[in-house]
């Protein structure tokens, strides 16, 4: 029998194997409460409060409710013992930067040691994770093998499909999404392809190889930060000239083959993080990649431009009052990495409210998707729970879907009478008349 048809038949008939997930985050929760609805799953993470949540049906970033835990059988630990029996593994765990924006693999690693104890012959490991091409046959499989003992490709199976959900997104889901998958060999590619093809609707789509995978993911992300940059280094120029960039952007955006994109700030732990992964691995390879290098530089100095550019409108609304600027009020709207999650890390929102409040302005926030205990812990941020206008401008820094059904009533009650509007993604655009308004 095919290495293929095995490990298929394992997961299904003769005893139901389990299928593991290691790291219950953003990205393997969704994977395996959709595995679950095929195969036996095990999900495991090292966080014991979350898996006490799972436990109890609550997913904190909100993404599920109690009704997708019922009946879902998934066995929730944070015991390695729970992987015992697990035989078709999927890692799914954080893969950040650190202070100086250096890749770290650290919990790439733990994770890997964690199924390196647990693999037996047969098994199989698909890393989700997000990593610089060669990552996983480079880094993660001599690990595997050096702490299972076994060889892989002959004892053990190894897989790449890098992960694509858009949290925050209700259309572009796990399943309605072409999933890529890739394998070490050609059977291992059926088998993954195989395993995976049963919970993505959208199906499958086999890549040449797991580097060729991993390098696909990079690109996806760094040509996003890519083309964000440009249109961010395009804005600030286009407001030099005077010149209306969401009008340019309309404008251009009729030829057939102009790619749109808004500006707008880069936080997160994709866009902003994936980038510096090639990097690094450009940088040990000796190739220089001067526009990805560029792009984020250009989008992490966004943050500091669009405080000044505030700054400056907070100036132009009141001459009578000359820097330092205690007294000027302003209330921030959304706080969370984007729009409609309660994620918080790398929140460039929150980096923004930081840059004006060290400048001296009194900054109120709020967001209806963030958790004020989280906000709380990592910026120290007091989100306001009740506001108090009037405020001499309001910046719509994430537009949660709860504020883009806004109107200029609501804004006329709540900022000053000639005070400002600061749009940052142009949500606004065209219905703001009696205010002063701000956009990139
Ligand atoms: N969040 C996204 O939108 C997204 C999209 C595509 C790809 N990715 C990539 O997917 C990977 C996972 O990201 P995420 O957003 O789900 O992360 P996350 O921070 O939401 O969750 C990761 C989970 O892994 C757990 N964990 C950490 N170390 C572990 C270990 N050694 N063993 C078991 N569990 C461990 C953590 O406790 C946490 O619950 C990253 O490489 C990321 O770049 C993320």
């Amino acid at each position: 029998m095919r290495w293929s048809d095995a490990i298929y038949e394992r997961l299904t008939a003769g005893g139901r194997s389990p299928l593991a997930v290691v790291g219950l985050g953003y990205v393997g929760l969704p994977l395996a409460l959709a595995f679950s609805r095929c195969f036996r799953v095990v999900g495991y993470d090292t966080d014991p409060r979350r898996i006490a949540q799972l436990r109890g049906g609550v997913d904190a970033s909100g993404a599920f409710g109690p009704e997708d835990f019922r009946e879902c059988g998934i066995r929730f630990s944070s015991s390695e013992e729970a992987l015992a029996e697990a035989v078709f593994y999927v890692v799914a765990v954080p893969t950040p930067v650190d202070a100086r924006r250096r890749p770290d693999l650290s919990c790439l690693d733990e994770a890997t040691r964690t199924v390196g104890r647990c693999l037996r012959p047969g098994d199989c490991v698909v890393f989700e994770s997000t990593v610089w091409p060669g990552c996983t046959e480079e880094r993660c499989v001599p690990l595997l093998e050096s702490v299972s003992g076994l060889v892989a490709g002959r004892d053990f199976k190894v897989g790449y499909s890098p992960e694509r959900i858009n949290p925050g997104d209700r259309e572009h889901t796990l399943s309605r999404t072409v999933k890529v998958v890739a394998g070490c060999d050609a059977e291992t590619l059926d088998g993954v392809a195989a395993v995976y093809g049963r919970v993505i609707g959208a199906g499958v789509f086999r890549a040449a190889s797991i580097r060729v995978a991993e390098a696909a993911k990079m690109l996806e992300n760094v040509q996003r930060d890519v083309n964000i940059a440009l249109m961010n280094e395009c804005a600030v120029l286009f407001r030099e000239l005077g010149i209306d960039t969401a009008a340019t952007l309309e404008a251009a955006a009729t030829k057939w083959n102009f790619v749109r994109v808004a500006p707008g700030l880069v936080g997160g732990h994709c866009i902003g993080v994936d980038p510096y992964y090639l990097l690094e691995k450009a940088a040990g390879t000796g190739v220089r990649i001067p526009v990805v290098q560029s792009a984020r530089a250009v989008n992490e100095g966004m943050v500091g431009y669009v405080a000044r550019a505030l700054l400056d409108e907070l100036r132009a609304g009141d001459a009578t009052i000359s820097p330092p600027l205690a007294g000027w009020r302003v209330l921030q709207l959304g706080i969370t990495y984007k729009e409609n999650v309660a994620d918080c890390r790398n929140s460039k929102a929150a980096e923004l409210f930081g840059e004006l409040t060290r400048a001296g302005v009194e900054v109120d926030a709020a967001d209806p998707c963030a958790d004020a205990g989280c906000v709380r812990e990592m910026y120290g941020i007091e989100l306001t729970e009740r506001l108090r206008p009037p405020y001499d401008l309001v910046l719509v820094a994430v537009p949660h879907d709860a504020y883009r059904s806004l109107g200029e009533e609501y804004f006329l009650s709540i900022v000053k009478p000639g005070g400002c509007v600061a749009d940052l993604r142009s949500v606004y655009r065209n219905k703001i008349h009696a205010l002063r308004y701000w956009s990139l």
